[in-house]
């Protein structure tokens, strides 16, 4: 009936019904699968939003990649990032998923593919079909940090990949893109006239001070390549709907990019009036929610860290950034018997590896942003269940 953009079967899985079905009858369900930071007790200054109110917002002026002064704000958040961007390389979207869904408009044809990580977000593969492109995995390799598999990556460049994405920290393995890792990638997008999309969302949450964090891939002039970042991490307010993207590369590609992305934006027009007039102050306040999310995600991570050492099978794996814990976990009954048995016995949902595509069972994937009394509470429970 409907396109095969859509998956063949939409209907909910058992642990989404089981859930909602004791969700229906009044079970209080611990959620650590939570990455909403609007429900997880963060303190958000009263005012942070005053901004959207503003007069001005009642005059519709649109423009296709964003207003000016937004563009420039965005721009001066990236130079607090340690990237100088010229604002005229912003691109604003509703979100992170915007800007996806508009470069694989930009890049692909219908059937074209795009490399992805994997384990990663996986979301990828829905925005991907949404768009009739084609999401082929590349690997990321554990050895004591997860690395890119370049052979895997190599084994992609096939005729049809347009561009290889990349997100940096990863969600949830929260390892960054090391300097070689994306000089290589760079080399091999420029070798093979492919585009490198870099998620960017978690990158100002870094969890481990020795991490290398790259944040400049729109600053060199080899491939085309295109940064991505939003509110909805930054400044914790997914509900603003404004993303951003940076495009970068070899100046005739890019500005060729820029023009083509401004035809694909003039389509929609889908970023509101009133918070490209507040993206000045909501860019230059939000640093008191992100460092209130930081501190959270800090003291979740040093918990987490103490009660896994108790418990000598399972392991935590180190995270350099982002907002998820990574448990490995003994694989005594498969992954999908022990989230349901989390959730049947303790009323606690996790996430499984299978869920991020982890290479073999058994990992246990946390956020990091619950309540802490909630999360110390509940984490040790788990680890009762999952350590057998
Ligand atoms: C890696 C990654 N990219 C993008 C997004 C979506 O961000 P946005 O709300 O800007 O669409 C998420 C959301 O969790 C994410 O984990």
């Amino acid at each position: 009936m409907f396109s095969s953009r859509l998956p063949p079967d939409v209907a909910p899985n058992a642990l989404t019904r089981r859930l909602e079905a004791l969700r229906a009858e009044g079970e209080r369900i611990v959620d650590l699968t939570e990455s909403n930071p609007t429900r997880a007790g963060i303190d958000y200054p009263d005012d942070l939003l005053t901004g959207l109110g503003t007069a001005a917002a009642l005059r519709y002026a649109p423009l296709p990649l964003g207003l000016r002064s937004a563009r420039e704000a965005v721009a001066a958040d990236q130079a607090r990032r340690g990237a100088g961007v010229d604002p005229a390389h912003v691109v604003l979207t509703a979100s992170t998923s915007e800007a996806y869904s508009w470069l694989f408009k930009l890049l692909c044809n219908p059937g074209d593919r795009v490399l992805v990580p994997r384990p990663s977000y996986p979301l990828f593969e829905h925005l991907t079909r949404l768009d009739a492109v084609e999401a082929v995995p590349y690997d990321l390799e554990y050895h004591g940090r997860w690395e890119v598999d370049f052979p895997s990556i190599e084994r992609g460049l096939v005729e049809r990949t347009r561009a290889i994405l990349v997100v940096s920290p990863n969600n949830p393995t929260g390892s960054y893109l090391s300097r070689p890792e994306a000089d290589r990638l760079v080399d091999l997008c420029a070798g093979h006239g492919l585009a490198l999309i870099a998620d960017e969302v978690f990158a100002d949450y870094t969890l481990d001070a020795r991490a290398d964090r790259v944040t400049d891939l729109a600053l060199q002039e080899r491939a085309l390549a295109f940064t991505l970042g939003g509110l909805s991490k930054s400044v914790g307010l997914p509900q603003l709907k404004l993303g951003w993207m940076v495009v970068g590369g070899p100046p005739a590609r890019r500005d060729a990019a820029l023009g083509a992305l401004e035809l694909i934006a003039d389509s929609y027009l889908s970023v509101s009036t009133p918070v490209q007039l507040a993206a000045p102050a909501l860019l230059g306040r939000g640093h008191v929610v992100r460092e209130r999310i930081q501190a959270r995600i800090r003291e979740n991570l040093a918990r987490l860290r103490s009660l896994v050492a108790m418990h000598p099978s399972c392991e935590l794996l180190p995270a350099e950034g982002g907002w998820s814990g990574v448990v490995r976990v003994p694989d005594l009954q498969g992954e999908d018997a022990l989230v349901m048995a989390l959730l049947e016995r303790e009323r606690i949902l996790v996430h499984p590896g299978y869920f991020f595509d982890f290479p073999r069972p058994a990992y246990v994937i946390v956020s990091l942003l619950p309540e802490p009394g909630v999360f110390a509470d509940a984490v040790a429970r788990m680890l009762q269940v999952v350590s057998g």
